[in-house]
């Protein structure tokens, strides 16, 4: 069976400055579930818990995030400070973003607020939760790549996800790409340049400049996304002329 062990994993970070404090299964209901348990024991920034497959996989808006053999399963455990807090969705896409593209020739998308998409399809998702452990703020940074698995195997997510090795037809180094993710969130997370992290988000947003509908709790808004906040709000502009602020919810592009 497909699985990333121990060892192999912790190899391949050896490199890098997370994952030093690393768990990882075969198995298990969900990453997020485990570094929730592990800030209430006290690990430390930067904990990675890594699993093969999720038998209880989530995704935002408690959707299912299927979660079968050779993907990448990641929850990264960290202590952020109030100012970086609002931004880990979008640290959490632009690293997968970047990782991908260093690694791969392909072109990775950004969908808000946490989808990233290879030629319109979802390869990628970042779940951000966070609480309080031991009265000192977590965040757990979820990140779900379809790596090395055939989306037609899987009908029910096939129209709207992509994997991948689907993309380029041949398997993809699961282990160089878990690095390169590592090694770019860690950046992205040490240097925490809030105006050029949000630029580079904003330009790979395919959001932007699209006929939308967004679902925020109970309002619908449908209009043009005309940009981002420095919140990373999506700001639409209805067909009335008024603007509305979606700081959380879904989009679809119509
Ligand atoms: C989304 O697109 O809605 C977010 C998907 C996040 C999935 C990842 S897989 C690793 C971690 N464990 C989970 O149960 N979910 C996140």
């Amino acid at each position: 069976m497909y699985s990333l062990d121990f060892r192999t994993v912790e190899k391949a970070l050896a490199g890098c400055r997370w994952g030093h404090t690393l768990f990882t299964y075969d198995s298990i209901g969900s990453t997020m579930d485990r570094a929730r348990e592990l800030a209430q024991k006290g690990a430390g920034e930067g904990t990675l818990v890594a699993a093969s497959v999720q038998t209880e996989g989530r995704g935002r808006l408690n959707r299912i995030w299927v979660s079968p053999p050779g993907s990448l399963y990641l929850s990264f455990l960290l202590y952020p400070s109030p100012e970086k807090l609002p931004h880990l969705t979008i640290l959490g896409g632009l690293a997968v973003a970047q990782a991908i593209e260093g690694l791969l020739p392909i072109r990775a998308d950004l969908k808000w607020p946490n989808d990233v998409l290879v030629k319109g399809k979802k390869v990628a998702g970042i779940l951000v939760e966070s609480g309080v452990a031991r009265a000192r703020n977590y965040a757990v940074i979820g990140i779900g790549i379809n790596v090395n698995v055939e989306l037609a195997s899987f009908p029910e997510i096939a129209d709207v996800a992509t994997s991948l090795s689907d993309e380029i037809r041949e398997p993809v180094d699961t282990l160089k790409l878990l690095q390169a993710v590592v090694t770019e969130l860690e950046d992205l997370y040490s240097a925490f340049d809030e105006r050029a992290i949000l630029t580079s988000w904003t330009n790979r947003l395919i959001t932007l400049g699209r006929q939308v509908k967004a679902t925020s709790g109970k309002a619908i808004i449908e209009g043009t996304a005309i940009g981002v906040s420095d919140e990373g709000a999506l700001i639409i502009r209805r067909n009335d002329g008024t603007e509305y602020s979606v700081l959380a919810g879904d989009v679809t592009l119509r």
